[in-house]
């Protein structure tokens, strides 16, 4: 039978009652109530992942129920110590399953690494001499880290941007495209920059200066959109019965202030990252480049804008998209060893990295219509204290 994400008043429950109904409908095992319980890693798992350890620090592990995606019950992971914000993604999931859920897809795992290339003193012969020497230069990358071959990855091509520093200088900065495939791949295109960049500063005729990979991930982006009906706005208790259509105005107008003007848009943008950021926590994923991801690409234009957009949809519903890059792997590091984060992905029944990326697409699109749905209607302090009234 197929398990439905769809937990009415879970909220409601004792921790004990939540595990117990997890454990009913097979999302957790009865052993996993020890891996909750202890957090997941000791103090001497945290001495082999980090320096100078003292001990560990624990947060919240929470899921947020009512994700649907592509057609798919989902419960989301979330690790997360600000208050409210699991239950605005709960509560937005519940609005959008209404029209049919999240649509989301996730490009292939595509990473570049960056090698530049300083002191050259033709830079046009020798982009030529580098597109002329490709198949060699890939070759030498794919030296650098074989083993992604056996995973379904590996070297895809090669790209040569000319770059003007603040002098005028011009230099080379040459990207190996990687196919990670279900790893967020740091160590694997690092390791391929430093074992092609000998061959490409020679092939160009300068010399090699950083080798490591960009985390404007923008051949690695993942997408979702959602709808709402007027219908199932007007039944949103924080807009106090308003005329459902300035609801969804209210939300689009929100957007379009997010998208104009940066300092709206930061905050917006950090709305989203709420729950990007919780899920990616919660499965092990490195967070911080998922931040310096999101950021460059949101103001790729030129201005810093929103990752989102709001619109009004033929029928008169509101419609949600998000475009975001998501670097995200299920295999190596913390999310290999860390037993929560097993637990994470298994309890989000995720497969694939491109599985993860496309709910973190959704989660962060449902995070950014709660905020401003309650922005634009009751406000953010009523808003997230009716959310989280159970604690106060
Ligand atoms: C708070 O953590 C996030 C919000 O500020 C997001 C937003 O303003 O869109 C509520």
């Amino acid at each position: 039978m197929a398990r439905s994400s769809r937990l009415s008043g879970f909220y409601r429950k004792s921790v004990d009652e939540r595990r117990g109904q997890l454990r009913e409908e097979t999302f957790i095992g009865v052993k996993d109530d020890l891996v909750l319980e202890s957090g997941g890693i000791s103090t001497a798992d945290a001495d082999r992942f980090s320096e100078n350890v003292l001990g560990v620090l624990s947060l919240p592990f929470s899921v947020a129920p009512n994700f649907l995606v592509n057609g798919r019950d989902v419960l989301v992971p979330m690790s997360i110590e600000e208050p409210s914000v699991v239950a605005a993604a709960a509560n937005a999931a519940r609005l959008v399953r209404q029209a049919g859920g999240f649509t989301a897809e996730a490009d292939p795992s595509l990473m570049a690494a960056q090698v530049e290339v300083r002191g050259i003193d033709d830079v046009a012969a020798a982009t030529a001499a580098l597109m002329d020497q490709r198949e060699a230069i890939l070759e030498a990358a794919a030296r650098g880290s074989p083993e992604i071959v056996k995973f379904g990855g590996g070297v895809r091509d090669l790209e040569v941007r000319d770059v003007t520093l603040h002098g005028g200088e011009h230099i080379l900065v040459v990207h190996i495209i990687v196919d990670c495939a279900d790893a967020m791949g740091a160590n694997t295109v690092n390791s391929m920059a430093e074992a092609a960049s000998e061959l490409i500063a020679s092939t160009a005729g300068g010399r090699a200066g950083l080798r490591i990979l960009t985390n404007l991930a923008d051949r690695r982006l993942a997408r979702a959109r959602c709808t709402v009906s007027l219908e199932v706005l007007g039944s949103y208790r924080g807009a106090g019965g308003a005329d459902p259509a300035r609801v969804r105005d209210g939300i689009i107008a929100a957007w379009e202030l997010a998208d104009a003007d940066p300092y709206r848009a930061a905050t917006n943008n950090k709305g989203i990252m709420n729950g990007v950021d919780a899920l990616a926590v919660a499965t092990g994923n490195d967070w911080r480049a998922l931040e310096a991801g999101a950021h460059a690409f949101a103001a790729r234009s030129g201005r810093y804008r929103s990752l989102s957009r709001w619109s009004e949809a033929g029928d008169g519903s509101l419609a949600g998209e998000i475009e975001m890059p998501a670097a995200v792997g299920i295999v190596g590091g913390m999310t290999t060893y860390h037993p929560v984060a097993r637990l994470a992905l298994e309890i989000a029944s995720i497969e694939k990295a491109s599985d993860l990326a496309r709910l973190l697409a959704s989660v962060g699109l449902a995070q950014n219509l709660a905020a401003l749905l309650a922005l634009s209607t009751e406000g953010i302090q009523r808003g997230h204290m009716r959310l989280h009234a159970k604690r106060t």
